[in-house]
């Protein structure tokens, strides 16, 4: 039976849906809603590497959204949870969510939550398996962190060298997020030793900053490396997104200029994650891991 909600259909009422690009203006309304900024470059990709879901708002708009991205069969990040203040604590959340498992039929599901998700997350049989804290600031390298041999800007011909050593750090193919990653970000590095490559990062302009990420090498001294070759000379402040469990690297940013911001916990459903992650310093954005 239908609800009624202020005089008009609820939308508790209304099922989930695809989204498309036309919804793209809504998403970022509803971003804003939140205080969450209008990350359109983002929400762009994730159109386009992923699935986004929503519930129209029956005044127009939407009520809420949840982002899916499949790496391969086995594992799926969801990101983008967002419900309308207005809306808030009438189980859209819980059913957007709901939704997204759905979809991953089964495979591992893994998302970065904030305080206001993971009470959500955890009652859908989420576990929490690492802190991930956001530094953000001006970093200012000192000659040292330039002089690591081996980092050179990524070429098309690295291509498939990088598919494959992030699908090991990752424990999953995302060879179509890596490949649009090349033109998507504003640089693209690689790390090589011997002729083979053994790592490499990425930045892309966000709203108000540079993110850095993935940064994926084989120890603390690689990725610091990467990071200094990412960013130096860039304008703006730099974004990390580290894992606690990278206390080396985690240091040297802060030392650096690179201040804690907010920290989100990494969450599992159907784990353990996959991959290698001693080597993935940094993920593509907290949205794709
Ligand atoms: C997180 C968010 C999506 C929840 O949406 P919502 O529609 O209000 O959540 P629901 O009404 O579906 O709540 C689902 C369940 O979680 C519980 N819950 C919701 N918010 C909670 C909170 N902050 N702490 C603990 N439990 C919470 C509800 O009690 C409900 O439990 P129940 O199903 O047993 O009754 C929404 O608050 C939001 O958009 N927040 C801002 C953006 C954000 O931080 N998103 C999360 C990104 S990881």
């Amino acid at each position: 039976m239908e609800s009624i909600f202020l005089g008009k259909v609820s939308p508790t009422d209304i099922p989930v849906r695809r989204l498309g690009l036309d919804d793209l203006r809504d998403c970022l309304l509803l971003a804003i809603d939140r205080q969450w900024l209008p990350e359109e470059a983002k929400w762009r990709l994730l159109f386009e590497v992923g699935e986004v879901y929503g519930i129209d708002d029956p005044a127009g708009g939407l009520a809420g959204t949840v982002v899916l991205t499949r790496y391969g069969r086995d594992l799926v990040a969801v990101s983008m949870v967002l419900v309308a203040g207005r809306y808030g604590r009438m189980g859209l959340g819980r059913r957007l969510m709901l939704h997204a498992m759905d979809r991953a039929g089964g495979a591992t599901v893994f998302l970065t939550a904030t305080e206001y998700g993971r009470g959500l997350y955890e009652k859908i049989g989420f576990e929490t398996v690492g802190t991930v804290v956001t530094h953000i600031g001006h970093l200012a390298l000192e000659p040292e962190d330039l002089k690591y041999d081996g980092v050179r800007p990524a070429r098309e011909g690295d291509l498939e060298a990088v598919i494959d050593l992030d699908a090991q750090a990752s424990g999953a193919p995302r060879t179509r997020l890596i490949t649009r990653l090349f033109t998507f970000a504003e640089r693209v590095r690689v790390v090589e030793r011997g002729g083979a490559i053994t790592g490499f990062g990425a930045a892309w302009r966000n709203v108000d900053n540079v993110a850095v990420g993935p940064v994926v090498g084989e120890s603390t001294a690689v990725a610091r490396a990467l990071i200094a070759g990412l960013t130096t000379g860039l304008h703006g402040q730099a974004r990390l997104d580290l894992d606690t469990r990278h206390a080396g690297l985690t240091a040297w940013a802060v030392a650096r200029g690179v201040s804690p911001a907010f920290s989100t916990a990494l969450m599992v459903h159907g784990g353990p994650l996959p991959g290698d992650l001693d080597r993935l310093f940094a993920p593509v954005m907290l949205a794709l891991g």
